[in-house]
């Protein structure tokens, strides 16, 4: 059957490998794509995702315009240019696609799509989650019509990129990171956070076969990818993680995540040196196993899927057949 999507991205080098997969996987029908600051600037964001939408041949998919800075108060991050270019696109964008974003705002786009399709679709988030951070404020039934949520982002159980111990999508946006936990969704979403991210890596092999460029996929991605993977690789050498790929994964072959518990979630958001980091209580499942108990977590935990491991074997074959294998 096929899964309605909606794609909510920051507009970088690994994005653009998740939204080519989506776009062009019979598995998943994605009903539009939201794009939002992060990697870089979101209107230059939106030309990538243009660019990769017309590449890909899915013009008829809505691209729209969201958030261009976090909700304060946010940490003050180094730019992601040393790992996705000055462009987003590893400085290898090329050019403009002759298309344009719809004139609808990504937070009306997202709240009217949910209302539309209560209990149907899928809203997949490779960014910040500013724009998901706001809707759910402004629209308070979009979380509970939302059939389910997938977010890359954050860390369960090992230290972060963008910070000490916060990745970069939540580092960007703690606020609405932490709103977007909170959220009353219809069923605990799913985080595929650094930890699992780093393992599910491409290897040289894979790279060699993006280089012989076999398909559009492999033509359009390879110059990015060689750009991202000078940095991307610096916790994986010589593997490269492809964070958004595995997300957008998780949702078209979901059994793709082998193990992935129901536990409390939290961001924290204070301003100190875990500014930015999630906060899983692994206690819980102690505590039940031991008496019962459901001692709760401290106030402001929700319980999310937390991926913990995933069939590195199966994504690894994902990217081949993207590559054209
Ligand atoms: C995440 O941060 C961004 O740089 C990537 O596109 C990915 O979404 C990984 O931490
Ligand atoms: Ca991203």
């Amino acid at each position: 059957m096929t899964r309605p999507v909606v794609i909510d991205t920051d507009g970088g080098v690994d994005d653009a490998v998740a939204l080519w997969w989506a776009l062009t996987d019979p598995a998943l029908d994605v009903v539009a794509i939201t794009v939002v600051w992060g990697n870089v600037a979101v209107e230059n964001a939106t030309a990538n995702v243009l660019r990769v939408v017309h590449a890909a041949g899915r013009d008829d998919v809505p691209v729209a315009i969201g958030a261009s800075r976090p909700l304060p108060p946010a940490p003050d991050l180094r730019p992601a240019t040393f790992i996705h270019g000055d462009d987003g696109l590893g400085n290898a964008a090329g050019p403009e696609a002759p298309t344009r974003a719809v004139e609808e705002t990504a937070f009306s786009l997202l709240a009217r799509l949910a209302r539309e399709r209560p209990g149907e679709l899928t809203l997949v988030t490779l960014g910040p989650l500013t724009n998901v951070g706001v809707v759910v404020e402004d629209h308070s039934e979009f979380a509970r019509e939302i059939d389910e949520l997938v977010v890359m982002g954050g860390s369960a159980r090992r230290a972060g990129n963008a910070l000490p111990a916060g990745e970069a999508n939540v580092a960007h946006d703690p606020v609405a990171a932490q709103r977007t936990v909170v959220a009353p969704w219809a069923k605990p979403p799913l985080l595929v956070g650094l930890d699992v991210s780093l393992t599910a890596t491409l290897r040289p092999s894979e790279f060699a076969l993006l280089a012989e460029h076999r398909n559009a996929a492999a033509t359009f991605l390879d110059a990015p990818l060689r750009f991202y993977r000078e940095f991307g690789s610096t916790f994986t050498a010589p593997d490269t993680p492809c964070h958004d790929l595995l997300a957008v994964l998780a949702a078209a072959v979901p059994e793709i995540v082998e193990n992935a518990p129901v536990l409390p979630l939290a961001v924290d958001c204070g301003g100190d040196a875990a500014w930015g980091t999630t906060v899983v209580d692994f206690r819980a499942p102690y505590f039940a196993a031991l008496d019962g108990s459901t001692q709760s977590s401290p106030e402001g935990f929700a319980p999310w899927r937390v991926a913990l491991g995933v069939d590195v074997a199966r994504f690894r074959s994902c990217a081949r057949a993207l590559f054209g294998d």
